[in-house]
């Protein structure tokens, strides 16, 4: 675990509000929490972020691509770990009010320099980027998955490490979630398999052709 004292202060940050908002999502229908998504997290939760932070760390990744920033929880584990191998963690978000919120939580983390905010839309952001990438977070609605993937796999570098969210939980989204499980194993240049961890990730290394 980090022990910068900083960021350790905005981790506990973001933890009380996920314990009120658990709450408050137990409270609403199905119906309702998508309605009102936007109000919340909606995190890759602890497990998949300390997993995160270290793959990071441990693929010495520099280039870090997340796709679907929210309020910044998982982009404060991305940036910490981006720190430690003096890289840079890309994130893209639409949503202009999270990104404000997620920016103040990074700078008082003392992590802003780690971090490359892109608003807009995360296909035309990908597309648009020049960076090719180590390590990406895929975690934004899931009926993109598939159009983020077709978007940056002519931008991964070789043995780069690709995680998509949300694969088992929320079962609303899982055939969305196996189109994309089924388009990568298909792809034929990735390692691929299902972490039954958090919301379900499915972790993929990349091998480019020889
Ligand atoms: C599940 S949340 C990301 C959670 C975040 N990774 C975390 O763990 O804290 C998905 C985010 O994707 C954003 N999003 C959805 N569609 C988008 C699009 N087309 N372009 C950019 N962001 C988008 C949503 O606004 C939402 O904040």
């Amino acid at each position: 675990m980090p022990t910068d004292i900083k960021f350790n202060t905005v981790l506990a940050e973001y933890q009380d509000r996920m314990l009120d908002e658990n709450e408050r999502m137990a409270s609403l229908s199905v119906s309702e929490r998508i309605e009102r998504r936007d109000e919340f997290l909606l995190s890759v939760g602890e497990e998949a972020a300390i997993f995160m932070n270290l793959l990071v760390k441990s693929s010495k990744a520099k280039s870090v691509l997340e796709i679907g920033t929210s309020y910044g929880y998982s982009t404060l584990w991305l940036a910490e770990a981006a720190k430690v191998n003096g890289g840079k963690v890309i994130t893209l978000e639409n949503n202009i009010d999270k990104v404000i919120y997620a920016k103040a939580k990074i700078a008082k983390a003392g992590l802003s320099k780690y971090v490359d905010f892109r608003t807009g839309d995360a296909i035309d952001s990908i597309k648009k980027a020049k960076e090719t990438f180590d390590f990406i977070l895929v975690d934004i609605w899931k009926k993109l998955y598939v159009d983020c993937l077709d978007a940056f796999y002519p931008k991964l570098n070789d043995g780069a490490w690709v995680l998509g969210d949300n694969m088992i939980f929320p079962p609303t989204t899982k055939n969305e979630t196996l189109a994309y499980q089924k388009r990568i194993r298909e792809l034929g240049t990735f390692e691929s398999i299902l972490v039954p961890f958090g919301s379900g990730i499915e972790l993929s290394q990349h091998h480019l052709k020889s």
